[in-house]
């Protein structure tokens, strides 16, 4: 029996990445997975590759920022495994190379869409079906620019207010939600080796600051370092934890 054997996940922005890495992950330790994306071919093409797992995996193409997309994939989980029991908001975009002065308003207000809206639209979606089942766990995934500034961040402004906001957002929730024995809980990761990642580091100055900026050695974190930290917050290991962040960052954020 897996630690998460009994429990059905949503699970956002799952094609590739931590995304990908974690409903892999969900359902070796037996959870139920509804993986979402809006790349749904790629989603297909990547859960296919999964095997020996103990739970399903259901690609769905559905885009965050859509509320009418939220009701559709609650529907469908409900419809094909009786309940939601986990949502991890997971899904974001970024716009390298836009710091503070050269954001522009449409990029702001995609990332705004996506990062942030998304989260909000996830929750309202799955708290009703949660509250049937008397319990929950909400994951949302912030970053190290929910929480500081600095080099490593910078050059996305857009994106760092979107995680600050993702933070802020969990914390109220999870203080609302706690009469319904709902969790709702953080993740900030720091640099990890995924497609979003890969793509800033062609950049060399990019590059260099990530080597600078994240010490411990590889400096970029596997997608599974941060992964088995969601695994943890989904299960009832911590049935006692809510509105706390879960920091997963090769030392970033102590100094
Ligand atoms: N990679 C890093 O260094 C890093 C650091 C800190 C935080 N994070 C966070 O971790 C999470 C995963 O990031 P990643 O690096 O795997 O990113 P990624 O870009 O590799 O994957 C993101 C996925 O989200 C999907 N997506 C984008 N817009 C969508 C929408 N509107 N609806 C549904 N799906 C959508 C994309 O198609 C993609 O598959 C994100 O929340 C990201 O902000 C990443």
């Amino acid at each position: 029996m897996g630690r998460l054997t009994g429990k059905t996940a949503i699970i956002t922005g799952t094609a590739g990445g931590l995304g990908l890495t974690t409903i892999e992950l969900f359902a070796k330790e037996g959870a139920n997975v509804v993986a979402v994306d809006v790349q749904i071919d790629l989603l297909k093409e990547n859960v296919a590759k999964i095997s020996d797992i103990e739970g399903k995996i259901l690609p769905f193409k559905m885009d965050v920022s859509s509320k009418a997309d939220w009701a559709e994939v609650v529907e469908k989980t409900v419809k094909e495994f009786g309940q939601v029991d986990v949502l991890v908001n997971n899904a974001a975009v970024i716009k390298h190379g836009q710091s503070l002065m050269e954001t522009t308003l449409e990029d702001w207000n995609l990332m705004i869409a996506v990062n942030q809206t998304g989260v909000l639209l996830g929750m309202q979606a799955v708290v009703p079906e949660m509250q049937k089942v008397g319990k929950g766990s909400i994951i949302n995934i912030s970053s190290i620019g929910g929480i500081a500034g600095g080099e490593a961040d910078s050059f996305c402004a857009g994106y760092s207010a979107t995680k600050g906001a993702v933070r802020s957002l969990t914390k109220h929730a999870a203080q609302m939600l706690t009469k319904d024995n709902i969790r709702v809980n953080s993740v900030h990761p720091g640099a990890m080796m995924t497609p979003m990642l890969k793509e800033a580091l062609k950049d060399e100055a990019n590059r260099q600051i990530v080597e600078r900026s994240f010490p411990l050695p590889p400096h970029a974190a596997d997608p599974a370092d941060v992964a088995y930290g969601i695994v943890y917050l989904a299960s009832d290991e911590t049935k006692y934890t809510t509105g706390s962040e879960l920091v997963i960052d090769g030392g970033f954020t102590s100094r």
